[in-house]
């Protein structure tokens, strides 16, 4: 049977961090309240150097480093964001030609903070079911593009990020074992983006803003203590685990308490929950992959271990998965023949990338499609 490992992971996060006392100078508030209220000390914020896009890429780079993937083989590039750098083209789609992931499909998907979980379950769907047989998973969101630095009840929270996986279908066992997804859009008033062109207008209740993030902190705080702990709780009933079983619990993070009511609902000691709120706040799609890599980097992670990654947000929505973390498989080939080989594989998709855009720019018709359907037809023996 088929499953889908996750073999790389990278983030980014803009160098430009600001403090709550940096908030404090423009906003009533202080960094006492924001840190006892949120466990938030500091975030990043992307400023005018970093997008979505960028972000995105910087951190799928690095997973397809960590996986020693070339980026020329990649299936399916999903970039989850709540904030993409235009409406279209998706973001996927750019950060697809940034990399010359010539042979990938690409898409966006819109889950709010809950973005990253949903991504990764499409994913491990599709890889299981032989649609695809890698896939690079981005959650990437700047939000205080969209912040109003005016809102207290909002600027205070959010931060910029992306963060990314790239998952690989094999037969060994593990990997994605179960997710649990839900939704209810009876609460999408309790947490909008800008809107874009004429849009629906609730006849009652909220006062939506059109340009910026609005949120009902005490609503959207009362649906994440509950719904995190019970999708967390479902997925690992499916795999057919108990939360004794898990290792480590990486939850989107929002709100320290949040995180802290989840881990109470799941009996769950708080050595065995990730958290690192106090340097970015909320990064929304990216918080779970960047939460992941730092506990990596921090030694928290080991083959075989089971965690949980689960979300909540927008929408409103919520995510969660059960993974077995698995080392990564034996390279056939060495290091360096490898990294030459994928030095120019990478070069060959930068040329096609230039003469296609030439072309484009030239008004020429340009072939786009039919050699990558071509080399697909050819791969799986097709005529
Ligand atoms: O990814 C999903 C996105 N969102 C979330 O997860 C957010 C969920 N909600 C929360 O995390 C919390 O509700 C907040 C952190 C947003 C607010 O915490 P709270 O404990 O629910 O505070 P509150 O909204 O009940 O406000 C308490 C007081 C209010 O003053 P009064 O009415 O009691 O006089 C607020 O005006 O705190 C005031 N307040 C602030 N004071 C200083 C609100 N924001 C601030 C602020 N600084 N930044």
């Amino acid at each position: 049977m088929r499953s889908a490992h996750i073999r790389g992971w990278g983030k980014f996060v803009p160098p430009q961090v600001m403090t709550n006392q940096d908030l404090a100078r423009f906003v009533e508030t202080d960094d006492e309240w924001i840190r006892t209220r949120t466990g938030i000390a500091e975030r990043r914020v992307a400023g005018k150097t970093d997008t979505t896009l960028t972000m995105a890429v910087k951190a799928a780079r690095e997973a397809l480093r960590v996986a020693d993937f070339d980026s020329t083989q990649v299936e399916l590039v999903i970039v989850a964001t709540a904030t993409p750098d235009r409406v279209f083209p998706a973001t996927a789609c750019m950060v697809q030609d940034e990399l010359g992931a010539e042979h990938a499909a690409a898409f966006d998907l819109s889950a709010g903070c809950s973005g990253f979980v949903y991504a990764l379950s499409v994913a491990s769907t599709m890889l299981k079911a032989g649609a695809a047989n890698n896939a690079l998973v981005i959650g990437s969101d700047a939000l205080t593009h969209i912040l109003d630095w005016t809102d207290r009840n909002t600027c205070v929270l959010f931060g910029d990020g992306a963060g990314a996986f790239l998952l690989q279908a094999t037969e060994e066992p593990g990997g994605i074992l179960s997710f649990e997804l839900g939704s209810d859009g009876s609460g999408g008033d309790l947490l909008t983006g800008p809107m874009v062109g004429n849009t629906y207008e609730p006849a009652v209740g909220a006062n939506l803003s059109h340009d910026f993030i609005f949120m009902n902190g005490r609503a959207v705080f009362r649906f994440a203590t509950r719904i995190m702990g019970l999708a967390a709780e479902r997925t690992i009933q499916k795999a057919g685990l108990t939360s004794d079983d898990i290792d480590l619990f990486i939850p989107h993070q929002a709100n320290v308490r949040i995180i802290e009511a989840a881990a109470r609902h799941l009996k769950l000691p708080m050595e065995k929950v990730y958290v690192n709120i106090h340097r970015y706040g909320n990064t929304s799609a990216a918080s779970i992959p960047v939460a992941c890599c730092e506990a990596v980097e921090e030694g928290r992670l080991h083959p075989g271990d089971r965690i949980v990654m689960v979300g909540f947000g927008a929408g409103l929505t919520w995510g969660a998965v059960t993974v077995q973390w698995e080392p990564m498989p034996k390279q056939l080939q060495p290091r360096e023949v490898r990294v030459a080989r994928r030095w120019l594989r990478h070069q060959k998709a930068r040329a096609t990338h230039l003469r296609h855009k030439l072309g484009h720019r030239a008004g020429e018709v340009v072939d786009t499609g039919t050699a990558v359907i071509e080399k697909q037809r050819k791969r799986h023996g097709e005529r």
